[in-house]
């Protein structure tokens, strides 16, 4: 089972992965925890240079190529095989965080970008995506408290960011079978019991 974690920045993601793992591994099942951009040794050179603060001038066009050349490389090297194996992948961001930042975010062609992606993950879609919303604002707001590292990405406008929020809750309702959308503007426990209900109710 393939199942992918969404969100917009500061929308606890990580938190509640770290929780998760260890809850899933003491009900003996197998997971592999990976991330996007990175979770290969390519990716994580790919990943660097996306978030680097010296990127500054890079063009979307050239933002998005980097995230699908990572992606495809976690998808070979990664994915597919677990899969095979019969383990169970949780990702942190995946092709929708492009539709989501690129094409709501950015305003690239969403017709285009779902061409690109479909190329770039060889056609693979997650079984499950839970998607952590939370507004710009609050999102931000606890980056900002919790002294999380500020990256190239984070230096967007609110207004960017409240349209990703936007883009993934469009997309949720469009694909309501693969996505279950979580009130993240809670106490992680409160988050996490939503988090294993949703996991377990589909293994
Ligand atoms: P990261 O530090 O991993 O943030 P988070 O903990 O919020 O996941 O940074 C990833 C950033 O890259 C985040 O701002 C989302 C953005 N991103 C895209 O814009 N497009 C993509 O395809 C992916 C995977 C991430």
């Amino acid at each position: 089972m393939f199942i992918t974690f969404e969100g917009p920045d500061g929308s606890g993601k990580t938190t509640q992965l770290n929780k998760l793992v260890p809850a899933l591994e003491a009900k003996g099942l197998d997971i592999v925890r990976t991330r996007e951009p990175g979770g290969t040794d390519i990716g994580d050179q790919i990943r660097s240079v996306i978030m680097n603060m010296k990127n500054k001038s890079m063009h979307p066009r050239a933002e998005i190529l980097l995230f699908c050349a990572s992606r495809a490389q976690l998808v070979e090297e990664l994915i597919r095989p677990s899969l095979a194996a019969g383990k169970i992948i949780l990702c942190d961001r995946y092709a929708d965080s492009t539709m989501a930042y690129q094409g709501y975010g950015h305003g690239l062609d969403r017709t285009m970008l779902t061409h690109l992606l479909d190329f770039a993950t060889g056609g693979l879609k997650p079984d499950l995506t839970l998607l952590f919303d939370i507004s710009a604002e609050a999102g931000l707001r606890r980056r900002i408290s919790n002294h999380e590292e500020w990256n190239r990405m984070d230096d967007y406008a609110l207004q960017f960011h409240e349209r990703v929020r936007s883009g993934y809750l469009t997309m949720a309702a469009a694909e309501p079978e693969r996505f279950v959308v979580i009130n993240a503007d809670r106490t992680p426990d409160e988050i996490h019991t939503d988090v294993l209900s949703a996991i377990l109710s589909r293994l």
